[in-house]
C-alpha cells in the first residue's frame, strides 16, 4: 500500500496519457489506494483538449498531481491558475532540477517516485469506513461542446459494473480466471479501460500495459499474448486494413483459399454454428494465423466508444476465432450498458440487449419521427436508469438536472429495439438541423450511411440553415484511391490524389451510389466533397478522445473549405 498522506479531502489527480510499462502499472495501485483512503482521483489526458488540464485541475480543486515524467512540463503550464490549489507534484519518474526549482518557486513541493514512497516511513494509518455511495471517481468527459464535464462516479456504480460485467461472462460460459491477460492501451482517464482493469484485478488476472504508440499496437499484442482485447473501431479497422493487405499481397491461390474458408465459416456461423464449431479444419489451416497475429490466446475482443461498421465486426467475428463483441455506454453510466452476445451473429451492427443491473426505455422524438412505442420498429432516445448510474456532474447541478430526469439518465443517443432484445445505435438527438428549404437533416445517421462507402474511412457531413444542400469531408482510405489512381491515370503520392478534381468527383460519386442504394432523399446527398488525407485527430482537436466528432472544431478548421465548396456549387 502506497503511504498516504491522511487528508479526508485531497484530491489527487494523474497526468498520464501514454504509458510506459512501469507508469502504466503503478496508476491502478494509484487507484487502490485512493478506494481505501476515500481520496477521490481524477485522471487527466492532456488530449482532453487545449487549456483542458488547468481548467480541470482548478475545477476539481485538485491538491496533489502525479505526473509522467515527460508530462511535468505540461503540468508547470497550468501555473499560476493550478496553483490556486495544488500544493504538491510527484513524479512516477524523477524530477528535473530546472522543474523543481519552478515549482518550489511558486511555493509547491515535488517529489520524485522513490522520494514519495519514503514519505510515509512506518507510519500506519487507519482506513475509515466507506460507503456505498461515496465518490470514487471524478471523470472529465470532453463533450463536444463547452467546458468538459466532472463525471461523479461512485463505489457502488463501479462495483454494480464489475458485478455485471462478471455475470454477462458467466452467461456466455467465458468467465475470467487468474489466466487471463488484458492489454491496456486506451488511456485510464477512459472509463471503458477503468471498469476492466477492475474487473481483472478482481480475478487476480493480469494486465499489461503497452508502449504508447500506436504503430508499436500490434507487436506488443504479440509480446504479451492477451486472452482480452478492449477496442475503439479506429483500431479495429486497422487490424481489418492491414489483414485485407496481407491477403491480397498474398498471391492467388492463398487469396482463393482464403475467401473459400471465410465464405463456408460465415455461412455456418449465420446459420447458428458457434465459431469454435463453424469450420474447424479452416481455423486449423486457414485462421489460425489470424488468430497468431493477435498473439494467439484472445477469447474476446470487445469494441465500445463509437460504432464498428458492420463488415469489419463480422469479418473479425469470422476471421480472428474469437468472440467480437459490441457495447455501449457512457462514463455517465459507468461504461458498458449494453454488449451484444457471443455466437449471436443476428446481434451483428446492433450493441445487444442491456447488461445486468441495468433499466433502459425509449423516449420518442416526436420532432424527429421517433416514436418508442411504435408496435413495428420501436425507435427513441436511450434511457438508462439503475446503480450503474453517475452521481451527477461536480458542480454542475444545472447540467445534471438536464440530462437526470426521475432518475432516468438521457443519453441523447436513438435507439431502435430490435426483436431479439438487442439495441441498435441508428442517431444522436442533438445532430439535427434545417436545410434552407425546410427539411430536416440528422446527420449522424447520414454519417453511418455514407461511412459504409467502400474506400472511406471517415466522413464528416455539413450543412445549415443557410444552405440547401450538404457538403462533406472524406478521409478515403489510402489503398483504395491509390489503386483506384493508379488505374485511372492518376499519379502523385496520397496528398495530390486527394486534391486531384478527378479524385473527388469519384468519392462523390461513390458516396450517391451508396446514398440512392440506402434510398435516401435528394437532399441527404452530398453535392461537393473535399478529401483530407489526414485522418479527423486529436491532434487538432477534431474529435474526443473517445472518438466522436467535434463539430463546431470540425466547422472552424475547415471553414474555408466548406465556404469554397458553397461558392463552387453556386
Ligand atoms: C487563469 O487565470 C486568468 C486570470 O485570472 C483567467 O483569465 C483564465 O481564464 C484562467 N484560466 C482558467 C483555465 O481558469
Ligand atoms: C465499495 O463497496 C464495497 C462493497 O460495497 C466495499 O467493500 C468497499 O469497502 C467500498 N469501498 C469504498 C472506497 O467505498
Ligand atoms: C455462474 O453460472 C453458473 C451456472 O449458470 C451458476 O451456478 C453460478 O452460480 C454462476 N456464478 C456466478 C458467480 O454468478
Ligand atoms: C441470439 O439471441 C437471441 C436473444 O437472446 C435469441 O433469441 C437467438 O436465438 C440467438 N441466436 C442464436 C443463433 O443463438
Amino acid at each position: 500500500m502506497l503511504p498516504f498522506f491522511a487528508s479526508e479531502n485531497w484530491l489527487v489527480a494523474s497526468l498520464s496519457c501514454h504509458f510506459t510499462v512501469c507508469e502504466g502499472s503503478q496508476v491502478p495501485t494509484l487507484h487502490k489506494a485512493c478506494n481505501a483512503h476515500g481520496i477521490y482521483c481524477v485522471p487527466l489526458y492532456d488530449t482532453l483538449g487545449a487549456g483542458a488540464v488547468e481548467f480541470v485541475l482548478c475545477h476539481a480543486e485538485v491538491q496533489i498531481a502525479f505526473v509522467e515524467e515527460k508530462k511535468i512540463g505540461e503540468m508547470l503550464k497550468t501555473f499560476p491558475n493550478a496553483t490556486k490549489y495544488l500544493k504538491t507534484i510527484v513524479s512516477f519518474g524523477k524530477v528535473d532540477p530546472g522543474h523543481k526549482e519552478k515549482v518550489e518557486q511558486n511555493g509547491l513541493s515535488i517529489y520524485s517516485w522513490e522520494e514519495f514512497l519514503q514519505l510515509g516511513g512506518e507510519e500506519k494509518f487507519e482506513l475509515t469506513p466507506k460507503e456505498k455511495d461515496d465518490i470514487c471517481t471524478i471523470m472529465y468527459t470532453s463533450g463536444t461542446t463547452g467546458d468538459p464535464k466532472g463525471v461523479l462516479i461512485s463505489n457502488k456504480s463501479i462495483v454494480t459494473i464489475v458485478s455485471a460485467v462478471d455475470e454477462f461472462l458467466n452467461n456466455s460460459n467465458e468467465q475470467l480466471g487468474g489466466d487471463d491477460v488484458y492489454i491496456s492501451y486506451l488511456p485510464l482517464a477512459h472509463i471503458f479501460d477503468r471498469v476492466i482493469e477492475e474487473v481483472f484485478i478482481r480475478h487476480g488476472a493480469s494486465i499489461g500495459f503497452w508502449r504508447g504508440d500506436v504503430k508499436l499496437l500490434v507487436e506488443d499484442i504479440g509480446e504479451l499474448k492477451p486472452t482480452v482485447f478492449c477496442a475503439v473501431p479506429r483500431v479495429l479497422d486497422r487490424i481489418y486494413g492491414g489483414l485485407q493487405d496481407k491477403i491480397t499481397a498474398g498471391g492467388f491461390l492463398k487469396k482463393t483459399l482464403f475467401n473459400v474458408a471465410y465464405k463456408y465459416k460465415q455461412g455456418n456461423m449465420l446459420k447458428g454454428s458457434k465459431h469454435e464449431e463453424a469450420a474447424a479444419v479452416f481455423d486449423k489451416l486457414v485462421f489460425t494465423k489470424v488468430k497468431r497475429g493477435l498473439g494467439g490466446r484472445v477469447r474476446l475482443i470487445l469494441s465500445g466508444a463509437a460504432p464498428l461498421s458492420r463488415h469489419v465486426e463480422e469479418y473479425l467475428r469470422v476471421v480472428t476465432c474469437s468472440h467480437v463483441l459490441q457495447g455501449y455506454g457512457l462514463t455517465e453510466t459507468c461504461a458498458g450498458s449494453f454488449v451484444s452476445l457471443p455466437n449471436n451473429m443476428s446481434m451483428l451492427g446492433t450493441v445487444g440487449p442491456p447488461v445486468p443491473y441495468v433499466e433502459v426505455r425509449l423516449e420518442s422524438v416526436p420532432e424527429m419521427g421517433y416514436d418508442a412505442l411504435s408496435s413495428e420498429t420501436p425507435r427513441g432516445e436511450i434511457c438508462i436508469r439503475g446503480d450503474t448510474l453517475f452521481s451527477g456532474y461536480y458542480k454542475r447541478e444545472d447540467l445534471t438536472n438536464e440530462v437526470l430526469v426521475d432518475g432516468w439518465f438521457h443519453t441523447g443517443d436513438i435507439g431502435e429495439w430490435q426483436s431479439d432484445g438487442s439495441m441498435k445505435i441508428i442517431d444522436r438527438k442533438k445532430n439535427i438541423f434545417k436545410l434552407s428549404q425546410g427539411e430536416y437533416v440528422a446527420v449522424e445517421n447520414l454519417e453511418n450511411i455514407f461511412g459504409q462507402t467502400p474506400g472511406v474511412d471517415s466522413i464528416w457531413v455539413y450543412g445549415n440553415s443557410f444552405e440547401s444542400s450538404l457538403v462533406a469531408v472524406v478521409n478515403p482510405n489510402k489503398q483504395a484511391l491509390e489503386r483506384w489512381a493508379e488505374s485511372n491515370g492518376v499519379t502523385g503520392d496520397f496528398a495530390t490524389i486527394c486534391e486531384d478534381p478527378k479524385a473527388k468527383e469519384f468519392v462523390l460519386g461513390e458516396l450517391t451510389k451508396m446514398g440512392k442504394e440506402k434510398k435516401l432523399k435528394g437532399f441527404e446527398l452530398i453535392r461537393a466533397v473535399h478529401l483530407d488525407p489526414a485522418p479527423f485527430d486529436m491532434e487538432r482537436d477534431l474529435i474526443t478522445p473517445t472518438y466522436k466528432k467535434k463539430r463546431p472544431q470540425l466547422l472552424k478548421h475547415y471553414q474555408s473549405i466548406i465556404d469554397g465548396m458553397y461558392k463552387s456549387m453556386k
